[in-house]
């Protein structure tokens, strides 16, 4: 495991792009593993500020998000889908085509799980997994106690994860109780795994995840058994660590 640590958010995200950036030059036709959630904004705002410059090409890259909620409409502001149009895909030259997430809206939960394991084993494995990090240490949307070698799967999110989210949901509003999100197995067969942590919130758990005992009962804890892993924390989420 490396350790970057960044002065602040800003930093954080300049880096996790570098990284990404790096690997796009490196392998135009990459597969990426993406994230939704605050965490990984500024990344996306940076490497579409050096699309936009001409330094990064996006056209022949493919993506395949962690995860979506179960029973939301891709259109829905609320869905992930909506989240990855709006803060990265429709400011990028990606193919619409190539984005990859899993259907909310799927009418068959197995089969839908099923074919998210096929269209990423189809495209040869993801090259590089950007990761944000819950507050209870999970990492997609594996919650603690989920089985470490369940590729894509549809959970019960934790009360705290719900919790977390009605953050995004206006008032009244039903915030999903389910969600699709790829496995731990398939997290860890990534040839290069990216995880930013940003705030003081996470400083905890960051100590938990990353530098205490491997266990389900902390998701993140087994990104340290992964030969290239990558953790870019800012001060205040590396607070608690030497
Ligand atoms: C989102 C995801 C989640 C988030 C985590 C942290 O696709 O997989 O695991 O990364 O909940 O969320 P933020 O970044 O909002 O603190």
């Amino acid at each position: 495991m490396q350790v970057y640590k960044a002065k602040d958010y800003r930093d954080m995200s300049r880096k996790a792009a570098n990284l990404i950036s790096a690997q796009v030059i490196l392998k135009p036709d990459c597969v990426l593993g993406l994230a939704t959630g605050s965490t990984p904004i500024g990344t996306y705002q940076q490497m579409i500020e050096w699309y936009q410059k001409g330094d990064i090409d996006f056209s022949r890259v493919k993506t395949v998000n962690l995860d979506e909620y179960k029973g939301i409409s891709n259109e829905n502001p609320q869905s992930y889908h909506y989240f990855m149009k709006t803060q990265f895909f429709q400011h990028i030259n990606i193919r619409e085509d190539q984005s990859y997430l899993p259907e909310g809206m799927a009418e068959e939960e197995k089969a839908e799980c099923e074919r998210y394991d096929n269209v990423i084993s189809r495209l040869g494995g993801i090259d590089l997994q950007l990761l944000g990090l819950g507050h209870n240490g999970h990492i997609g949307f594996n919650e603690p106690g989920d089985a470490f070698q369940l590729g894509t799967h549809c959970v019960a999110l934790s009360d705290s994860t719900i919790k977390a989210n009605s953050r995004l949901f206006a008032k009244g509003e039903k915030v999903p109780e389910q969600a699709y999100t790829v496995g731990m197995k398939t997290i860890m067969q990534a040839g290069k795994i990216l995880c930013i942590v940003s705030g003081s919130d996470k400083a905890e758990i960051v100590k938990k995840a990353f530098f205490g005992p491997v266990t389900p009962a902390v998701p993140a804890s087994i990104l340290q058994l992964h030969p290239d892993f990558i953790l870019i924390g800012d001060e205040e989420a590396l607070s608690m660590c030497q």
